[in-house]
């Protein structure tokens, strides 16, 4: 099977290792397990003494029980665990879709929504946010991409790199448009629990729409990338499929990493307390750093990680990230890699962000 290459992923192994400052960051300070174990005041590590079998195939009842809190409407059987979210989009697609099929996906996202099905063989369209709508979709606009004839609608809420987050009134007008066309929406939901204002928590799409598909994963809202642990949480007859499917690619996912995602889920409270601080702070820094900054331009995030920006200097993303790292060692992302020229991507929640920012400023005015 031939796939494209994975832009976003091919840039930071390029080029994250090697950054003074890495803003190409969408991660809060990733915890270890020790720090996991302090905010959750747990004193030993009952799971050291289990011995290392498959464990539970589609992901230990804990954890489970744990996934399902995060949800108002779901059930354990509308649940199954998978190596991060990147292997929970790539088990929907395969679950769902054949050659032929229409996607729709709604870009800025992650490049895995329209690989992937293009992949597969799938008619895949594109539609592209704007910034002048403050980079959420537009019913209108939507309505003319996803017709009757569309299977899948993409969304990735809060968004990556724009940082905008779906206002509820108009994921349910999402959801009642696509449950009129008859269309499964899978909204990749990995930034869930990050919005800066209202409730830290949107509405899953899980929970508005019997064929709404939520991912969710331990990476960015929990800080424990490095546990490989996602899930999906959808219903139980596309669960059912994606159970099937994963028979083939996951079996199961580690004891250990099932322990310390549940045991970080259950004990969110406190991980959030730590994990706004540092985006609220990476916020302040971000906006202050932007009001001063005449060649940038950017919608200020309300949730998530990232921050998109508009830059004003005649060079092409790859470029002017290439340059900027080899000349201070800032690493930011370019928008090219996510199929929007003239942009840079900014993890706030970047260590050194402000040290950082003033250099991108020097660069940007040499
Ligand atoms: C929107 C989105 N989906 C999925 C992923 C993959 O997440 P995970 O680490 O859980 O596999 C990322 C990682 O950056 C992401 O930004």
């Amino acid at each position: 099977m031939k796939i494209s290459p994975f832009k976003i992923e091919e840039w930071m192994n390029m080029y994250e290792k090697g950054a003074l400052y890495d803003l190409t960051t969408t991660c809060i300070k990733p915890l270890s397990i020790y720090e996991l174990l302090e905010l959750s005041g747990m004193q030993s590590i009952p799971i050291f003494e289990r011995s290392l079998d498959y464990g539970s195939i589609t992901g230990s009842e804990r954890l489970k029980y744990a996934i399902q809190s995060l949800y108002t409407n779901q059930e354990l059987k509308n649940i199954t665990v998978t190596h991060g979210a990147i292997g929970a989009n790539q088990l929907i697609f395969y679950s769902l879709l054949e050659p032929g099929d229409e996607v729709v996906c709604v870009v800025p996202a992650y490049q895995q929504h329209y690989s992937i099905p293009e992949s597969i063989g799938a008619n895949v369209k594109l539609y592209f946010l704007k910034e002048e709508n403050n980079w959420l979709p537009d019913m209108e606009e939507l309505s003319q991409v996803v017709t009757s004839k569309t299977k899948l609608l993409c969304l990735n809420n809060p968004n990556n790199p724009t940082g905008a987050v779906i206002p509820n009134w108009l994921l349910e007008e999402i959801a009642e448009f696509a449950k009129k066309n008859h269309v499964w929406v899978l909204s990749d939901e990995v930034y869930r629990g990050l919005n800066l204002i209202g409730h830290p928590y949107s509405t899953s799409i899980a929970d508005l729409y019997e064929r709404g598909i939520s991912v969710g994963s331990m990476s960015k809202t929990y800080s424990l990338p490095g546990l490989r642990v996602g899930w999906v949480c959808a219903r139980e007859d596309l669960i059912n499929e994606i159970n099937h499917q994963r028979q083939y690619n996951t079996i199961s996912v580690s004891i250990l990493d099932e322990y310390f995602a549940s045991v970080a889920l259950e004990n969110r409270d406190k991980i959030a307390e730590r994990n706004f601080d540092i985006m609220r702070s990476g916020i302040d820094i971000f906006t202050s750093w932007l009001a001063n900054e005449e060649l940038a331009k950017c919608i200020i995030p309300n949730g998530g990680t990232t921050a998109f920006v508009k830059y004003q200097k005649d060079m092409t993303s790859r470029n002017l990230c290439k340059r900027l790292q080899n000349r201070t060692g800032v690493a930011l992302l370019p928008g090219e890699t996510m199929e929007m020229e003239g942009y840079v991507r900014i993890g706030y929640c970047a260590t050194a962000l402000n040290h950082a920012l003033n250099l991108f400023s020097e660069y940007l005015h040499s």
